[in-house]
Order: structure tokens, then C-alpha cells, then sequence
């Protein structure tokens, strides 16, 4: 297990490339199950979820090849179920029921665990499959899914969080092959749901509306293969923004789509910062002022809840009090702990963390836990005085392609330590 120490108060300067976006990635890769045929993912990030996806393919029997950005994958026959000694590991394993019960009528998938940013359930997904005409089972903590045909639907996948960014890719997933028209109702309109179906339709499906809440989806007989380039991955983009905020003197993000960062952008310019963008690149760089801000996630387009640990770290050193209130998953707080042991001063109550900024947070040996939460660590760290270890950096590989490479690159002093 590796940890990395973060030597802080250096400033950041320069230009990072973002890589591509892992949660589209994730569900492309697992709609190569669709076709006999031969599919190639380009701009697929290198991190151990996406290993981990790639070898829950290989375990239903497909051929995966993979030469640095760029993964082929030949799903000719294919099992119908999951392991569980890899599902555990990642919860969007789930985002294989819908294209296994999409193309083999089958699909048996351990229910995933729970997870440090609070409940997972997918009884969104589950709703959908039964309303194609699944049989649905929960049985020995596995999911199996049946069905003599699917038929389309119409299908409400609103939550009381709001829609569910897997559980609309699993439906579609699910309904490409169908019988008949599926019209999904509160869909989710994240650009990895648009990424997907264009990858979808690239294969030969008959999708309108991704990129909505209201998605139709006309049944078609079979899907062919097809090559495909992963968006860049916007929380990737948004968290080396903050890196600029935190500790920069004038950073560049590029080959990122500024038109997915609308919600970051705006916020960072709120906070006081200056922000210029091209049609592929992003820059950020402070100006004096640092004003505090009132945040709360919302899904896509509003403020995403995979940059509230980031700004928290941010808004830790910025002058005045916050308030970050979190809608999505209201108990996505394990960085506050942390935080406060580097010196930040911030209440949590319920959903809200309200943050009194300080002029300084201190290094301290601290604990990443979920992916965001260890990401808005190193931000923290960044600006910190003296040295603050990380343990269990795991978490972070899981999400983001050589971070400390890449912020080294701008000017911090990361090492990372194997122990
Ligand atoms: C995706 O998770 C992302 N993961 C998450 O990013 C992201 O935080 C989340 O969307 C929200 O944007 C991937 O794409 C791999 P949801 P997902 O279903 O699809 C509730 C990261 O850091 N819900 O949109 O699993 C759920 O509890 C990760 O990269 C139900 O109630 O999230 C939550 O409160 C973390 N029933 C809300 O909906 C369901 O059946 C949104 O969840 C499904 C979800």
C-alpha cells in the first residue's frame, strides 16, 4: 500500500493534460458485451477501476486487448456472470446487468457493498430491468436477472436523490436490443450518459434525447461493433482547477471540454478567481480576491457532488464562511475529519458543512478514504505547511492517473512512498 507525502506551500504553474473521463469509460466498456463484434475504446484512462472492469470482462469470457489508451474487446461468447471476488471491489460493476440482460436475456452480479460515501442501492436499475420484463431475484447477496423476452417500456428512474447517472446507462443498455420503443423519464443528463449512448449509436442502436431527462430507445435486432473515443473526464479537469486555486499562480488544464465544467467554472469565478477558457483548455489563477461561497450539489448541469471534497479544501483557506450542503449523497463527508486535523475549521451538521476559512491549514498524517475525499486531501496538503502523509493513496489511483506525477510536473513536491 502505497502513501505519498505532500510537501506544501509551493506554487503551481504550468499546463496538465486531462486524461480520459473514467465513469464514461467504465459503462462503454461494458456495452462492448452487446456485440459479437469487435469494439475499440480510444482515451481510456489507466486506473485500477478500469482494470478491474477490463478483467470482469475477460471473466465472461471476452477478449480484451489493451495497448496504452486505447482497449479492444471481442465479446464473441460470453458467460452471464460476475465474479464476486471483483465486483466487491467496485460498485459500477453493476453496469454490466444491463448489456448482459440486453444481449443473453441473463445476468447474475453480486449485489455491491456499500461504500465510505454512504448507501449504493440500485433498486432504480432493478425497477427498470423488471419493467423490460425481467424476472428479478436477490438471492445469496447475488442479483440474477431473467427474462424470456424484453419488450419496451416506459420507465420513470427519478429517485428521491434525483436520477441515477449507471442506473440510466444500464437501462439503455438493457433496451437497445428490445422489442419496441423504451422511453426513459427522468433520466440523468450527465455528459458520461451522452458519451455512452453515442457509443451506443455508433454500434447500430436507435437513441433520442441522451443529454435530456426524457430518452427513447427503438429496439433494434442486433448491434455491430464499432471504435470509439472516451470524452475527457471533468472531474479530472475540475480537480487540477482547484489545484490552480489552491496553490497556483496561474494554471492550464487541456484536451478537457469546458462546456462539462460550466458548474466549476462558474464557482471558481464566484470564489474570485480569474478564468479563461479555448474550446479544449481552461485557465485559472488567482487575482487577491477569495471570496467564500454557498455551494450545494445537484445533478448535471448544476454542481457536481464528485467536486464537493475539493472545494471544501479550497474553501478551507479562503477568507470568510461557506456553506457546502450535499444533495446527492448526503452522508459524502469523510474528508471533514481529515481536513480538520490540517487545521481547517468546519462544522458538519447533517448534509451542510459550514467552513471558516483559515489563513493557513498544517501538514498531518491523514486517511484517504472514498476517491474525491483523498483527491481534496492532496489539494489541502498542497497548501499546507510542512509535510502531510496520505495513507492508503489506493484510493486515489482509483480515480486519477499519476496525480502526484502530474502536480509535480506543475511545481508541488509529492513522493510517493511504497510500504
Ligand atoms: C455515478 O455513480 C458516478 N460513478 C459517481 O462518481 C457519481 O458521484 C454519481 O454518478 C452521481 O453523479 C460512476 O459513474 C462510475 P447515481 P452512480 O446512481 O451512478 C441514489 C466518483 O467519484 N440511487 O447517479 O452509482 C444514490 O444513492 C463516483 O467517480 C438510488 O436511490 O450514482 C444517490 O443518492 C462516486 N437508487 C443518487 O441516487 C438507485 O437505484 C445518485 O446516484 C441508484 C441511485
Amino acid at each position: 500500500m502505497d502513501k505519498i507525502l505532500v510537501h506544501g506551500g509551493r506554487s503551481l504553474e504550468g499546463e496538465v493534460r486531462i486524461g480520459g473521463s473514467k465513469n464514461s469509460a467504465l459503462p462503454i466498456l461494458a456495452a462492448t458485451l452487446l456485440t459479437r463484434e469487435r469494439c475499440v475504446i480510444e482515451r481510456v484512462p489507466d486506473l485500477s477501476d478500469i482494470h478491474y472492469m477490463l478483467t470482469i470482462l475477460s471473466q465472461l469470457g471476452c477478449e480484451v486487448e489493451r495497448a496504452s489508451g486505447v482497449v479492444q474487446v471481442r465479446a464473441e461468447k460470453i458467460l452471464t456472470e460476475a465474479p464476486y471476488e471483483i465486483v466487491r471491489k467496485m460498485r459500477a460493476s453493476v453496469c454490466v446487468l444491463g448489456p448482459l440482460l440486453g444481449r443473453e436475456k441473463a445476468a447474475k452480479v453480486s449485489l455491491p457493498g456499500g461504500c465510505v460515501i454512504g448507501d449504493r442501492p440500485i433498486d432504480l436499475h432493478l425497477k427498470g430491468f423488471e419493467a423490460l420484463g425481467a424476472k428479478v431475484t436477490v438471492k445469496g447477496g447475488d442479483i440474477l436477472l431473467q427474462a424470456t423476452e424484453l419488450k419496451g417500456a416506459k420507465i420513470n428512474l427519478r429517485g428521491r436523490h434525483g436520477p441515477t447517472v449507471l442506473g440510466t446507462g444500464n437501462i439503455m443498455m438493457a433496451a437497445v436490443l428490445a422489442t419496441g420503443t423504451t422511453v426513459i423519464e427522468g433520466a440523468a443528463e450527465e455528459p458520461e450518459v451522452v458519451d455512452l449512448a453515442n457509443f451506443l449509436i455508433a454500434m447500430g442502436a436507435n437513441i433520442s434525447g441522451a443529454g435530456t431527462q426524457h430518452i427513447e430507445i427503438e429496439g433494434v435486432k442486433e448491434l455491430h461493433g464499432a471504435s470509439h473515443s472516451v470524452i475527457p473526464d471533468r472531474i479530472e479537469a475540475g480537480t487540477f482547477l482547484v489545484a490552480g486555486a489552491i496553490a497556483g499562480k496561474k494554471v492550464t488544464i487541456r484536451r478537457t471540454n469546458p462546456n462539462h465544467l460550466g458548474a466549476v467554472i462558474e464557482a471558481l469565478g464566484n470564489a474570485g478567481f480569474d478564468l479563461s477558457h479555448t474550446q479544449d483548455s481552461v485557465t485559472v489563477s488567482p487575482n487577491g480576491a477569495r471570496h467564500p461561497l454557498h455551494l450545494e450539489t445537484i445533478p448535471y448541469p448544476g454542481f457536481p457532488t464528485d467536486m464537493q471534497a475539493q472545494f471544501c479544501a479550497l474553501l478551507s483557506t479562503m477568507d470568510g464562511t461557506s456553506v457546502v450542503t450535499e444533495t446527492v449523497f448526503p452522508q459524502r463527508f469523510m474528508h471533514i475529519a481529515e481536513l480538520k486535523r490540517m487545521g481547517a475549521d468546519i462544522i458538519l451538521d447533517d448534509h451542510h458543512a459550514t467552513i471558516h476559512g483559515v489563513d493557513r491549514l498544517s501538514g498531518a498524517p491523514v486517511m484517504a478514504s472514498d476517491l474525491r475525499a483523498s483527491a481534496a486531501l492532496v489539494l489541502a496538503a498542497l497548501r499546507a505547511d510542512g509535510v502531510t502523509e496520505i495513507n492508503r493513496v489506493y484510493h486515489i489511483d482509483r480515480g486519477y492517473e499519476r496525480i502526484d506525477e502530474k502536480l509535480n510536473a506543475l511545481g508541488a513536491h509529492i513522493e510517493r512512498v511504497k510500504v
